[in-house]
């Protein structure tokens, strides 16, 4: 899957992840996204929950943030008890400076889309890696089992080079918390991430690509140094 072999920073992680954690306030319902920079959010989330005595909801997006939630503590509720969320901290593969995203690394981007879309305020959290003039990553796409061979030949006919995902740790594909396969696609560099979102919707099969575009209000970047800027 290209664009994942970059090295990335942890203390760029943590310093976004922490500083997006305070902005959570007593009495809101949040959104937590997946992967491990929101890992730190949550872990912080909890952490002053507990210590602030904050009266605050989560709704998660993946198995792993239900479980990381659990963890530090974290009341959990779902979309069906609160449609409208306060706050969403979500993880990104590449997002570029017109806070354009590609998401979906951790297979988790179809939850964390609807989840972005239900919330008043979507918080982006990256290392430096993770920032491109153009995006360039790799595409993830959720697709039926159904319907693989279908979206693979329509990727194929937009130019692009698509993989079906591969589990690291046993032999076969990644089988998404929604039961479906994830496929990357490579399409080079994508000039206009809208047409390109627009194009994969259409593709009759895919359930969610996770190519994000005008629903991040602010980007929290960290930085070795332990540091981060917003914009
Ligand atoms: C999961 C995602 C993640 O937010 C994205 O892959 C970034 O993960 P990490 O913070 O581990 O680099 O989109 O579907």
């Amino acid at each position: 899957m290209k664009g994942r072999n970059k090295k990335t920073s942890d203390s760029g992680k943590e310093s976004a992840g922490v500083a997006a954690a305070g902005l959570v306030e007593d009495g809101m319902i949040i959104g937590l996204g997946t992967g491990s920079t929101t890992a730190y959010a949550i872990s912080e989330v909890g952490k002053r929950i507990n210590e602030e005595e904050l009266d605050v909801q989560a709704v998660v997006t993946s198995y792993q943030s239900e479980m990381l939630a659990i963890d530090a503590g974290i009341p959990l509720t779902s979309l069906s008890e609160h449609p409208e969320l306060d706050l969403d901290i979500d993880g990104a593969d590449q997002v570029d400076f017109e806070l354009n995203a590609i998401k979906g690394g951790g297979a988790a981007h179809t939850k964390e889309k609807v989840v972005a879309c239900s919330s008043k305020q979507f918080i982006a959290v990256i290392d430096e890696s993770k920032l491109s003039d153009k995006l360039n990553h790799s595409v993830p796409v959720e697709v039926l089992p159904y319907s693989r061979n279908l979206v693979l030949q329509n990727m194929q006919n937009m130019g692009a080079e698509p993989e079906i995902r591969q589990a690291v740790h046993k032999d076969g594909p990644v089988i998404t918390d929604n039961g479906n396969l994830i496929i990357d696609a490579d399409f080079d560099v994508i000039e206009n991430p809208n047409n390109l979102a627009s194009e994969l919707s259409a593709i009759p099969g895919i359930v969610e690509h996770g190519i994000f575009t005008g629903m991040i209000d602010e980007i929290y970047m960290g930085k070795k140094d332990g540091t981060f800027d917003k914009f």
